[in-house]
C-alpha cells in the first residue's frame, strides 16, 4: 500500500507550490514515512559513495539534501566519530523523520537544519566534508549549492556526491558515454517530478575538484524491469583558488 501511494506521488500527482521549498513539501510530506523504503530500490550508489569516503576523527560533516538522514546509516558506525554532523534539508515532513533516527541510534553529535542547501554554512566551524545524496538533481542552482560547499570546506577537506545524470552528447575518452535516447529519455522522465538529471554536474566537479574516487554506473528502477538509469559516484577535494 505504502508503494502503491508512493508511484502515485512520483508518475502522477501534479507537483504544486508557488516557492522551491513549498513545491519539496507537496512532493514529499505524502510520501515521508514510505521514503526509506521504496528509495531503497532506486537510490543506488550510496553504499559506494560512503564506503570510499576519507573520514578521521573528530570531524565535521555538513550533508545537504539530508531528507530522512539515510546517509547517517551508509556511514554506519563512523558517525560516532564526528565532532559533529549538520543534515540539512528544506522538507519538515523528511527532517521528522530523520530526527527519529537520530534518536532511535542515540546520536548527540547530530543537528537537524530546515534550510536551503545553497546558503546554508554552519555557525563557527570548519568542514570536513560535505555530501550531496541525489539531492543536487533537486536543487534548482545547483552550482549555487556546489560553490556554498566549496566555500565551507576547509582546505584540504572532501565533497562527495551520488547522483543521476546523463553524459554530454561528447566526452572525453575516459567518460562514459550515453545513448541519444538515454540522453533525452531520463531528464524527461525525471523532470515530472522536479528531479533535473544534467550533463553539466560531473565536469563541474571534474573541473572544480582533485578527483580521488569516482564511479559512472547505471541501476534499475522499482517496478520497471530492464530499465537501467545511469548514476555517478564523486569524491574530490576543491582546487584552492
Ligand atoms: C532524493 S532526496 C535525497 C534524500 C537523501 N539524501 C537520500 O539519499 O535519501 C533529495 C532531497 O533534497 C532536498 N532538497 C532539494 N532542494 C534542496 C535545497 N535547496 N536545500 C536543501 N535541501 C534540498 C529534498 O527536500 C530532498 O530531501
Amino acid at each position: 500500500m505504502g508503494n502503491l501511494k508512493t508511484l502515485y506521488h512520483l508518475l502522477l500527482n501534479p507537483v504544486r507550490g508557488a516557492s522551491h521549498a513549498e513545491r519539496l513539501e507537496a512532493f514529499y510530506g505524502p510520501q515521508a514515512s514510505n521514503y526509506d523504503n521504496f528509495r531503497k530500490r532506486l537510490l543506488h550508489g550510496r553504499e559506494a559513495l560512503f564506503e570510499s569516503l576519507p573520514v578521521t576523527p573528530a570531524q565535521t560533516w555538513v550533508d545537504l539534501g539530508a531528507g530522512t538522514g539515510a546517509s547517517l546509516d551508509f556511514m554506519g558506525a563512523r558517525c560516532r566519530d564526528f565532532a559533529h554532523i549538520h543534515l540539512v534539508d528544506l522538507s519538515p515532513s523528511l527532517l521528522a523523520v530523520a530526527g527519529e533516527r537520530v534518536a532511535q541510534r542515540g546520536l548527540e553529535n547530530v543537528t537537524l537544519h530546515e534550510a536551503d542547501a545553497t546558503t546554508f554554512v554552519p555557525e563557527g566551524e570548519g568542514v570536513d566534508l560535505v555530501t550531496f545524496s541525489y539531492s543536487l538533481t533537486m536543487i534548482p542552482d545547483w552550482f549555487a549549492a556546489l560553490e556554498n560547499a566549496c566555500r565551507m570546506l576547509k582546505p584540504g577537506g572532501h565533497i562527495g556526491i551520488v547522483d543521476f545524470y546523463v553524459s554530454r552528447k561528447h566526452v572525453q575518452e575516459t567518460e562514459r558515454h550515453h545513448s541519444p535516447f538515454a540522453r533525452h529519455f531520463w531528464p524527461f522522465w525525471f523532470a515530472n517530478d522536479n528531479v533535473f538529471l544534467s550533463p553539466d554536474h560531473l565536469p563541474w566537479l571534474r573541473h572544480r575538484c582533485d578527483e580521488t574516487h569516482g564511479e559512472e554506473s547505471a541501476g534499475g528502477l522499482p517496478y520497471l524491469p530492464f530499465t537501467r538509469v545511469p548514476y555517478y559516484v564523486f569524491v574530490g577535494s576543491p582546487r584552492l583558488r
